[in-house]
């Protein structure tokens, strides 16, 4: 019968068989699957599994901290951290189409990966031959259902090495839904945090900014975000909501009265929808009182917000994201 312990002796078995005396490399999104599939294969080979998390600086707050530290503590995966929070914000300066920014974090997130690669590659010596992706059940069904022995080429121009290195793929969760990788996930000890974490867009919160990116911007953005995301946490409607993004109206400014005098600041908007896959979504009933909570805090505790609002658009006709 189906145990998560059933399913990770399994595999652990099935990667050392696998991997043999080789290595293997693994990037980390923060996300749930590709933490998931970590553990999984560090459980398996321990030090031969390298990971690499690119920190764009787009990340929300403390996300970064909790794949540097929770998630190292948790599974004592050896981890390349790369922070690339300059690179990313002089890539995007002057930018404020949706498009152009996605265009940009997704050119130079691959840029970056395949440096920290190939630094890896240089280091441990011809041996690293796999590569760990989080793929899912869902996403092999698909894409056509594949065999699993599919061959990524990775770019790179370190001397020595050949022009087209292929790596062989190891993916752990192939067989598994959703709620099944955070049930392994929890069995291999790693924090709720990570495990019951919600979809979150790769291009972060470049994305939840209407208007050019900047530092202070993004400042902004995270603190507001953690406001919403903690008091959500605090009235447990973390399992009713799939997702709510905080977004900043950046290029919107309007009148307000706070403290001794007249404000002309930018409204946050609170996008909490439940979905079931989201292709289609719907806008969350939120209690008010927790709304209210939420309102005050951001325009009490967020320097320049000085309103909140509330979008109650489904998807269609609105995507998730504003961007
Ligand atoms: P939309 O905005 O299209 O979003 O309704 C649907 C779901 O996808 C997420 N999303 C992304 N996830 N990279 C990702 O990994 C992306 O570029 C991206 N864009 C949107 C979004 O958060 C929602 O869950």
């Amino acid at each position: 019968s189906w145990t998560t312990g059933n399913v990770i002796d399994e595999q652990v078995a099935a990667i050392r068989e696998q991997v043999g005396d080789k290595r293997a490399i693994c990037g980390l999104s923060g996300g749930v699957d590709s933490a998931v599939a970590a553990a999984l294969v560090q459980k398996a080979i321990g030090s031969q599994l390298t990971c690499v998390y690119v920190d764009h600086g787009l990340m929300r707050k403390g996300e970064t901290e909790q794949v540097e530290k929770d998630f190292v503590a948790a599974t004592g995966v050896q981890l390349k951290v790369v922070d690339a929070e300059e690179r990313f914000l002089t890539a995007l300066k002057g930018v404020s189409d949706p498009e152009e920014k996605r265009k940009i974090i997704g050119r130079e997130f691959i840029r970056v990966f395949e440096q920290a690669q190939a630094e890896i590659i240089a280091d441990e010596g011809p041996a690293v031959e796999f590569l760990v992706q989080g793929t899912l059940y869902p996403d092999v069904v698909e894409s056509g259902g594949g065999t699993g022995t599919a061959n990524i080429k990775s770019h790179h121009n370190v001397g020595g090495l050949p022009e087209d290195l292929e790596f062989k793929l190891i993916e752990p969760l192939r067989k598994l839904f959703k709620d099944e990788v955070r049930m392994v996930g929890q069995e291999l000890g790693l924090p709720e945090e990570i495990v019951q974490r919600q979809p979150f867009p790769g291009p972060g919160l470049g994305i939840r900014i209407v208007g050019e990116v900047t530092k202070e911007r993004l400042d902004l953005l995270r603190e507001a975000d953690a406001i919403a995301r903690e008091e959500l946490t605090a009235a447990g409607l973390d399992r009713d909501i799939w997702q709510c993004p905080v977004v900043l109206l950046a290029d919107v400014r309007s009148v307000g009265v706070q403290g001794d005098g007249r404000t002309y600041g930018h409204p946050i908007v609170l996008r909490p929808v439940s979905s079931e896959d989201a292709m289609t979504a719907d806008w969350s009933r939120l209690p008010y009182d927790v709304l209210a909570k939420i309102s005050t805090r951001i325009t009490n505790e967020v320097r320049d917000v000085n309103r909140v609002v509330l979008d109650v658009t489904s998807k269609p006709p609105g995507t998730i994201e504003w961007e």
